[in-house]
């Protein structure tokens, strides 16, 4: 990406104002990739955080099982973190499952600048496996055990990786509140889920994120969105970065990264970031230059007519994947 094609400030149309993070103890230089540009966002409505955070699933092994394959450089992009200015770390009890959480607290405790986002209730039993358990026992010593390894008081945001069928959804967001009210964990958010779901479970306790699969070109959940910004709740979306048949060689995307300076990954992630203020995006990485690459993304400023544009294509993407 070229310096010419980033706006040194940016406040995001509909969003909030961005400001340049000035980091105690890093060295960030003005060309130094910078989350903050992304601006901010209160979980729950106390808890600021950077909107464009990580998502901490591939610093692990193949099919998100086991140690990675290159454990210092998935310790030194998790260091890097906080020099970029990403503060939100997203992690799972099952990334690994317990690698991830265990590396994050290798590479970052005590977690000065950086809130630690973590989930349960998807059980493990081997590589790219995933099965949920929704027992309110099960899903209260899994959170129990990420405090501990992660080495925390109280766990800042702690989220239902998935609503188990074959519980009663009450019993597990009974398990919820009753985690927040021992102060095991600060809030509580949700993962993919429907607008029906989230009101079952706000008459419960209160839902401060919502984390389900959207990008560019995925709109599943645009109602999920538009509900979560009318009632002021995070909307962290996985898999952010993918653009599917959008990044085919003379696209309108790539057209428009191109002219940027930009890749199309980073525009997608811009076009994300500019969708809504309540937007979380967690893009994963185990690689540095990626996540250099990724934060940039920050202060890539779409004009109107690009992001609608960009909007239209994706909208049509989705459709066509549809039938
Ligand atoms: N709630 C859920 O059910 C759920 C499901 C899946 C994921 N998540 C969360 O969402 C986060 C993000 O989702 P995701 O990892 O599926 O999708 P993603 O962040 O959109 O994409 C990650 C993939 O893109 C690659 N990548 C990242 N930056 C890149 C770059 N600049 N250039 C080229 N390739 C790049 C990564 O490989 P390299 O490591 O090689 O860079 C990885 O294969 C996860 O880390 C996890 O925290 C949640």
């Amino acid at each position: 990406m070229t310096s010419s094609s980033l706006e040194e400030t940016a406040t995001r149309p509909g969003g909030h104002a961005a400001h340049n993070a000035s980091l105690e103890g890093t060295t960030m230089t003005d060309t130094t990739p910078n989350a903050a540009q992304s601006g901010t966002f209160e979980i729950g409505g106390d808890l600021t955080v950077t909107r464009l955070g990580f998502g901490a699933m591939r610093v692990t092994g193949d099919g998100v099982w086991g140690d990675p394959a290159d454990r210092e450089g998935a310790l030194t992009t998790l260091r890097r973190l906080p020099e970029l200015g990403v503060n939100l770390i997203d992690t799972a009890d099952s990334y690994g499952p317990a690698v991830s959480e265990e590396l994050i607290r290798e590479a970052l405790h005590p977690y000065d600048t950086v809130v630690i986002a973590t989930k349960g209730g998807l059980t493990r039993t081997g590589p790219n496996v995933w099965i949920p358990v929704g027992r309110p026992e099960y899903l209260k010593q899994q959170a129990h055990l990420s405090r501990r390894r992660l080495g925390v008081d109280r766990i800042d945001l702690w989220q239902l990786h998935r609503i188990d069928p074959n519980v009663p959804r009450d019993e597990q967001f009974g398990a919820i509140r009753e985690l927040m009210d021992e102060g095991v964990i600060r809030h509580a958010g949700l993962s993919e889920v429907t607008v029906e779901e989230i009101e079952a479970a706000r008459n419960v306790f209160p839902v401060a994120t919502v984390q389900n699969l959207y990008n560019l070109a995925n709109r599943k959940s645009e109602d999920v969105l538009d509900y979560c910004q009318q009632e002021h709740i995070g909307f962290i979306p996985w898999y952010p970065l993918a653009a599917g048949n959008l990044a085919r060689e003379g696209s309108v995307l790539t057209e428009i990264a191109a002219r940027l300076g930009a890749t199309p990954s980073q525009v997608a992630l811009a076009w994300v970031l500019r969708r809504s203020p309540v937007m979380l995006p967690i893009p994963g990485t185990g690689k540095v230059r990626h996540l250099e690459e990724n934060v940039a993304a920050a202060r890539l400023t779409l004009t109107d007519e690009d992001f609608r544009a960009l909007d239209e294509v994706g909208r049509q993407e989705w459709e066509k994947q549809q039938n």
